[in-house]
């Protein structure tokens, strides 16, 4: 289920602030964020990983039309790629994968300043802020301002 119109727009707004470092997006599916963010944000590399043929076909096959050279669509998941140095990573994806892209944050430790999530928070860390949608179940899309790996306390065991 790709993110809603008013996910998108609130997730757009945050991207914005994260400076002009590669964008990734973790779980890309149809392109639905990957596709108009690296049309409106020509100078930003953006780079997606998806593991689904037939959602990374059509996003690939939507960049070539549009001719998008700043985005990258991987098919590969993302969990066993090792992923570069970026401002900011994006997913909406469920619980038991931010429990995932945690631990890979924390032990693989790359560069990342910033992680928006779509409905699903990092089960260890605290927001940096909650921007509830205004939409029928007022979901929340969740700012995290990534601090040095190395300093991040799990406040939990998983
Ligand atoms: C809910 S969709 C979100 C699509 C898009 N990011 C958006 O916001 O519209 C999640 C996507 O993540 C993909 N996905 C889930 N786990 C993945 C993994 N480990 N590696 C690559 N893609 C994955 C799914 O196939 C699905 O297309």
């Amino acid at each position: 289920m790709p993110s809603s119109r008013k996910a998108y727009k609130v997730m757009s707004d945050l991207v914005d602030k994260t400076g002009t470092g590669p964008i990734i997006d973790l779980g890309s599916g149809w392109g639905n964020f990957v596709i108009p963010i690296a049309k409106s944000n020509r100078q930003r590399q953006v780079i997606g990983y998806e593991m689904s043929t037939l959602p990374w076909l059509i996003s690939t096959l939507l960049k070539q039309i549009l001719g998008l050279s700043n985005l990258t669509l991987h098919r590969e998941n993302f969990y066993h790629a090792s992923l570069p140095a970026a401002s900011v990573i994006v997913c909406y994806l469920y619980p038991q994968a931010m429990i995932k892209i945690q631990a890979k944050l924390l032990l693989e430790q790359p560069k990342i300043d910033f992680l928006i999530s779509n409905n699903f928070a990092l089960p260890a860390l605290q927001p940096d802020a909650v921007i509830m949608l205004d939409d029928f179940y007022k979901s929340p899309v969740y700012l995290y301002k990534i601090a040095d790996p190395g300093t991040i306390q799990y406040s939990a065991k998983y």
